[in-house]
């Protein structure tokens, strides 16, 4: 019998056009380079500009993928974060209208720290099972943000990545199983009244290497592909340490040495992006499709891990014809044409204004792509459209 293939038909992303250079922050507290460079695997972080939320990132990194037909079929837009910005509302409906997406769609927003683009992959498929004439536009879209002068501020970043979920696809089909793990434990959490989240980041780390060994085992217990069969491995990385870290602990119960070879060109966006939250993953794997040209008919791993905590592993197969559908001259375009910040900037950058305090606000011009956030009128946010974009 014929079984239909769903997944990932078209993926990409988005980066806003401002960086920091980590030597910045070393040099400003007098700490090695070597720390972040070798000890984080990180050099660079992504800087959202005032006039730039998940809103314009996402809809800028759905933008050039979508053409006539995911058009016509996209009947459902699901926008995952953890930079939410209404308690109510869902920021999807935001990127509906800036897409011009047809109106008979649903559009919701979903919340489950880094994890959630991975639920929404998984609900996306099964949507997509059931109806395969469907598409689904899911989003991952987040602002890393963390107190200054504080260890974590070094794994701030931001970007938003677009996926079209569609059956008989061209980037990579998902395959079952798939394993999950719940865990009710607070390493990370951003009440409602704070801007930046409350983090243990030790702990964080222990929790993360837990929930993804058991997600990794119960992946196995119900038959899944062994180490040998994966041919790249893709992480959540809040930094690349902790997906090397990740991926030891794997070696070493598969009783192999380490094998960061399965594992390093997934890490090279995101060693100069940082942590981009619910994207991270998803950006991992643009980077593994990006860098290798040997992938197709391979299998990927890929885990998936939110504070709190839910981790889940799973698998996708890529398809020969990831390599004209990839977005690797786009995404390296949007890497070239960044702009480095100096220190005052970062500042000025990371002070965003404050909205609770004010019903209108105006922010002027940073970002220099397709949406842009231009403030807020009568307590309700106002995105527009560059007219020279
Ligand atoms: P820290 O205290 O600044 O760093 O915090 P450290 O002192 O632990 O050093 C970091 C590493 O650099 C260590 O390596 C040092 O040895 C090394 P390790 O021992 O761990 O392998 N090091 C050096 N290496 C070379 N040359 C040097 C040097 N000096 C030190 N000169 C921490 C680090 C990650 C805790 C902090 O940045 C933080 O709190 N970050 C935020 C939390 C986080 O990212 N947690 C990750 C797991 S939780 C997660 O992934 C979920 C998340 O994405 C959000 C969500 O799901 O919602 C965060």
């Amino acid at each position: 019998m014929h079984t239909l293939s769903i997944g990932i038909d078209k993926i990409g992303f988005y980066i806003p056009q401002y960086y920091v250079e980590l030597g910045l922050i070393a040099a400003r507290d007098g700490t090695n380079p070597s720390k972040y460079h070798r000890g984080l695997g990180q050099e660079r972080f992504a800087v959202a500009p005032p006039d730039e939320d998940i809103v314009t990132m996402a809809a800028n990194a759905a933008y050039p993928l979508l053409d006539a037909t995911d058009l016509q079929h996209i009947d459902t837009v699901l926008l995952a974060t953890e930079t939410g910005i209404d308690q109510s509302k869902a920021a999807a409906i935001y990127v509906h209208r800036l897409l011009a997406l047809r109106a008979n769609c649903r559009a919701v927003e979903l919340k489950q720290a880094c994890y959630s683009a991975t639920a929404g992959l998984q609900l996306a498929a099964s949507y997509v099972r059931a109806n395969p004439t469907r598409r689904v536009l899911l989003i991952a879209s987040d602002i890393s943000r963390y107190d200054l002068h504080t260890p974590a501020e070094a794994t701030q970043g931001a970007a938003a990545v677009a996926m079209v979920i569609a059956a008989n696809p061209r980037i990579a089909t998902l395959d079952a199983p798939s394993g999950c793990y719940t865990a009710d434990v607070m390493d990370f959490w951003r009440p409602n009244y704070r801007h930046t989240p409350l983090v243990d980041g030790k702990y964080s780390t222990e929790v993360y290497l837990e929930a993804v060994k058991h997600a990794y085992h119960a992946y196995h217990a119900q038959g899944g592909l062994n180490y040998a069969q994966f041919a790249q491995y893709c992480y959540h990385l809040p930094f690349n340490k902790m997906g090397q870290k990740a991926h030891e602990y794997l070696c070493k119960v598969n009783q192999i040495d380490n094998d960061i070879k399965k594992l390093e060109e997934s890490m090279r966006y995101n060693r100069i992006i940082g942590n981009s939250y619910t994207a991270s993953l998803y950006l991992s794997l643009c980077s593994a499709l990006d860098h290798r040209d040997d992938l197709a008919n391979t299998s990927v791993a890929l885990a998936s891990y939110g504070s709190g905590c839910v981790a889940e592993f799973f698998a996708m197969t890529i398809l020969p014809s990831y390599l004209s559908q990839r977005q690797k001259a786009h995404h390296q375009a949007l890497i070239a044409q960044r702009i480095a910040l100096d220190y005052a900037s970062y500042e000025q950058f990371w002070h965003r204004p404050e909205l609770t305090q004010t019903d209108t606000l105006s922010v002027g011009q940073y970002n220099r792509s397709r949406y842009r956030f231009t403030g807020v009128f009568n307590h309700q946010r106002q995105y527009c459209i560059n007219p020279d974009s």
